[in-house]
Order: C-alpha cells, then sequence, then structure tokens
C-alpha cells in the first residue's frame, strides 16, 4: 500500500473511532428501551436485576455487576435527570476467602438498597447463590453502609424462616415498614416477610402469598393498593409476566393478566421485571424496568425502561421505543 493511501485509511479510521466514541459520550435526552445504553464515560452500564433509590434530589442505581456470565459484585450508578449515568464504582465486593458466603465463584442477583431511617443506615439485600452450590443453597444476603456509596459491609446471609429464597424484591412502605418478597420452595410459592425494624433481620411475620410458580417480583403501591408484577420460571429465557393486585400486602392477591402491552407483549418485551421506581416529583407516575437478558454474555444485557400507563380501565405497561418523562404530562 502507498503512503498516501494508508493516510487516507488511516484518516477516516481515526474519524470513526472518535466518532464512535462522541456517539458513546453523547448526552441522553430520552430513554431508547433494550438498546445499548452508555455511562458518562462512554462504557456500558454493567447494573442488571437492580433498584434505583432516590436520595437527596440524586438517583441511584444499584445492579449486578456481570462478566460474560459470573457475578463480580454490585455496581452504583447516580443521575440527576434518569437518562444520564455516572459509574460510582463496586458498592459491595465479593470475598477472596473461598469460604466466605460471599467468596468469588458464587452468585449475587437482584440487589435491592432501602435508607433506614432510624439507624441512618443503608441497607443491601440481595439473593445469594454460595461458591460451587449452583442456585440450591437459595439464600438472601444482607450488607449495610453509613454511606449509600458504600462501601456495604456483609452482615449476615440466610434462608428467612428456613424457607429457600432466591429472586425477590424489597418493598419498604409509606409508614416506614419493610419487607423481603421471595420466591421459595423451588420457586413454586411467591412469600412476603416483613424485616425488622433496622431492615438487617427478617420477623416471623412470614406467609405465603400465592403458589403459582413465579419469580422476578416488582411492586408498587397506587391508590392504596399494591400492584405486584412477577414473571414465569423459565431461566433467562423470556416468557408471559403477570400482574396482581390486594389491598394489603400479605393478601389476598387477585390476579389480573398481563399487563404488557404491545407486539412481544407475551414474552415482556424478550425481558424479565427487575423493578418499579415510582417518580419521586410525579406523584402517580411509575417506571417499570425490566432486563433483557443475553446469557451467553449477561454483561451485554439491556435494560428496558417503560412508563407505567394507568387509566380508569386499569394498569397497563405498553410498549414504547423511544421516550421521555413528558410522557407523563400528556
Ligand atoms: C431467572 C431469574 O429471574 C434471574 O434473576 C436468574 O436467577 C436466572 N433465572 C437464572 O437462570
Amino acid at each position: 500500500m502507498k503512503l498516501k493511501q494508508f493516510s487516507l485509511l488511516l484518516a477516516i479510521a481515526i474519524t470513526i473511532n472518535v466518532s464512535h466514541a462522541q456517539l458513546k459520550k453523547q448526552k441522553n435526552t430520552s430513554f431508547k428501551v433494550g438498546q445499548l445504553w452508555y455511562d458518562t464515560e462512554g462504557n456500558l452500564i454493567n447494573a442488571h436485576g437492580g433498584t434505583i433509590l432516590y436520595f437527596k434530589h440524586i438517583y441511584y442505581w444499584f445492579g449486578e455487576k456481570r462478566g460474560d456470565h459470573q457475578s463480580q459484585g454490585i455496581t452504583v450508578y447516580t443521575s440527576k435527570d434518569l437518562y444520564n449515568w455516572q459509574y460510582k464504582g463496586v458498592v459491595f465486593e465479593q470475598s477472596k476467602d473461598a469460604t466466605s458466603p460471599i467468596a468469588e465463584g458464587g452468585i449475587m442477583e437482584r440487589p435491592k438498597v432501602i435508607y433506614n431511617k432510624k439507624t441512618k443506615k443503608f441497607v443491601l439485600w440481595f439473593h445469594l447463590e454460595i461458591r460451587g452450590r449452583g442456585y440450591n443453597a437459595a439464600e438472601v444476603g444482607v450488607a449495610e453502609s453509613n454511606h449509600i456509596l458504600g462501601p456495604y459491609k456483609y452482615v449476615r446471609s440466610f434462608r428467612p424462616n428456613g424457607n429457600m429464597s432466591r429472586d425477590m424484591t424489597i418493598y419498604k412502605d409509606d409508614d416506614g415498614k419493610a419487607y423481603e418478597i421471595y420466591s421459595s420452595r423451588d420457586n413454586y410459592d411467591m412469600r412476603i416477610v416483613q424485616l425488622t425494624d433496622d431492615y438487617l433481620n427478617v420477623t416471623k411475620k412470614d406467609s405465603l402469598l400465592f403458589s403459582k410458580h413465579r419469580e422476578a417480583p416488582a411492586i408498587f403501591k397506587y391508590n392504596h393498593q399494591y400492584y405486584l408484577i412477577t414473571s414465569a420460571c423459565t431461566g433467562w429465557a423470556p416468557n408471559e409476566a403477570a400482574l396482581c393486585v390486594a389491598n394489603n400486602l400479605y393478601g389476598p392477591w387477585k390476579m389480573l393478566g398481563n399487563p404488557m402491552k404491545g407486539e412481544k407483549s407475551k414474552t415482556t418485551f424478550d425481558g424479565q421485571p427487575a423493578f418499579i421506581l415510582p417518580l419521586p416529583n410525579k406523584k402517580n407516575c411509575f417506571i417499570y424496568v425490566g432486563d433483557k437478558w443475553n446469557p451467553k454474555d449477561l454483561m451485554d444485557s439491556r435494560y428496558q425502561f417503560l412508563p407505567i400507563k394507568i387509566t380508569a380501565g386499569g394498569v397497563a405497561i405498553p410498549w414504547e421505543e423511544n421516550w421521555s418523562l413528558n410522557i407523563f404530562d400528556k
């Protein structure tokens, strides 16, 4: 190749690279659902199965850090607008000690962080599987920190009142009482247990909600009623979601069917519920967040932020490809 041709190719390659990097660092002004999503440094956001906590006017997005398959602890990102996220690091690490319950090689899923007003501590709950035991430990783990950005320190892990606990979520009610909602008995049962006042353990107020073989619980409260979305149990493969409603967290829960609307609604748009974010400054506005898993490369799993539509006809989650928060003003 002549020097002139080589220089031209080099210039083209540099231009493409620069514009790609620029694209990655471009400010987002909407949710591009299921697309590659970069943080403010231009790296892919790695925070799966997680939660968003709004604290002192900032959103904190906690999630599973994944390699192509393995768990790599819990990450956090911060944002002021929900579209642009700054990476703040791993807040909860796995242990190098192979005998530790949180040893590397184990699995940490579905992290949820809540703030305890009385103790002034941030408490992290997560689904824990112990190194070398696949998904058979079926425990829930607890960690705490004085600072929202961590580091979080391991407190304990266990089966709540002896019950298996796999997919789970944590719900803090308006009165400050908090609960774990969890898939139990090999995912055949959905159960609830109230947490102790310090949020570091469970109480004996532990009860069966329903036995419908469901997982991936995500919950919100609207108009004095609780709405719970779950998935069926098909590993990483997507399936049909179901919504149920109750006046009381302990039930009875009434099944309402699939809330997803649009093409691919039968497979939850090829995703699975992770959590629901009530918008702090907009009454009765909620964002459903799902994971579109890529089992071959979990790190590359995508996020599905979708607005929840509440009308006289009920609660629905219609597919939106590209939307912004002003959808709630319409
Ligand atoms: C589905 C769960 O919802 C995920 O969190 C994960 O545990 C996968 N199953 C593992 O197959």
